[in-house]
């Protein structure tokens, strides 16, 4: 990838909580940045951020910063390992998570002035459907949607796939099925989101691969180790370094983000309605 191209913009989702989105972002982020590859990991869980805790580090900016027009991206960023660069998060009171889509859209746009140094940004998202992780999703390129096997987990990523498709449109969606004890079972919890979504013939789902259950996660996770690190040889690095290599074919687009237009839609489509307190603007001063 060269300096021309803008970022591929990756958004980390699922519909149930803790299926291993903000696990797998760092772990993949490293894999990545093993290819060489210049990486971003956005930390867009505006809820429950946890990137930080994960990394076993205690940012001095957030991504409240960001949005309150205090600090700009550059100096919200964190060197993290392997030149890796993190945005992260700190709880945000409950009015000031409801940012608008115009919110959204800035907090990604904001990577452009970045951009010339980036190759690929991970959007790690709060679980569920909850307008923040719709907006983040929306700004971003491609979405890939982490599930386990678990019959909860697969209905519940199916929810988001169809809420994102009947409200946004969006059409395509990667599936990621985490946890597993074998390959079959990574295809199988596939196959039955295909199943749940045969009759529409707008929704396309491609599968991006499995990742095992990783038996030594418990000792790892109290040390604030990185998987990916902590166990190189094990079938869960093996994984996580197969999908960073499919990801890495994974073609950019050529508009920055994908959903763009939508946003530009909705954006001329909220200016004539000024009565709606939600998008009143949050931040003070413009986020570059
Ligand atoms: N492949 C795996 N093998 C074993 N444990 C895992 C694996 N992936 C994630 N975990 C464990 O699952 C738990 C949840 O992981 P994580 O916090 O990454 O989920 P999440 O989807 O980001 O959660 P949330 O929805 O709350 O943001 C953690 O304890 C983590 O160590
Ligand atoms: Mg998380």
């Amino acid at each position: 990838m060269d300096d021309k191209n803008p970022p591929l913009v990756i958004a980390i989702a699922s519909g149930k909580g803790g299926t291993g989105k903000s696990t797998l972002s760092i772990s993949l982020a490293m894999a990545l940045a093993d290819l060489g590859r210049r990486v971003a990991v956005l930390d867009a869980n505006l809820e429950l951020p946890s990137i930080a805790t994960l990394l076993n580090i205690s940012p001095t900016h957030t991504i409240t910063d960001l949005i309150e027009g205090r600090q700009s991206i550059r100096d919200v960023i964190y060197n993290g390992p392997q030149g890796i660069n993190f945005i992260l998060g700190s709880s945000l009171p409950k009015p000031m998570r409801k940012l608008s889509a115009a919110h959204h859209f800035g907090i990604v746009n904001a990577f452009d002035t970045i951009s010339k140094k980036l190759d690929i940004l991970i959007v790690d998202t709060a679980p569920g459907i909850n307008s923040s992780t719709l907006n983040f999703v929306r700004a971003s390129q491609e979405v890939l949607v982490v599930t386990t096997s678990e019959p909860a987990a697969i209905a519940s990523a199916n929810a988001l796939i169809n809420t994102l498709h009947r409200s946004y449109n969006l059409q395509k969606f990667r599936i990621l099925t985490n946890r597993v004890y074998d390959a079959y079972e990574g295809l199988k919890a596939f196959k039955t989101l295909e199943k749940l979504n045969f009759n529409n013939i707008e929704i396309f789902l491609t599968y991006a691969g499995h990742i095992h259950e990783l038996k030594y996660a418990r000792s790892a996770a109290s040390k604030g180790q990185v998987f990916y690190k902590m166990f190189p040889k094990s079938v869960f690095s093996q994984d996580i370094k197969t999908l960073s290599q499919t990801i890495d074919t994974w073609p950019v687009r050529e508009t920055p983000r994908g959903h763009i237009e939508f946003f530009m839609d909705e954006l001329i489509g909220k200016a004539s309605k000024t009565s709606d307190t939600n998008d009143a603007p949050i931040f003070n001063t413009p986020i570059t």
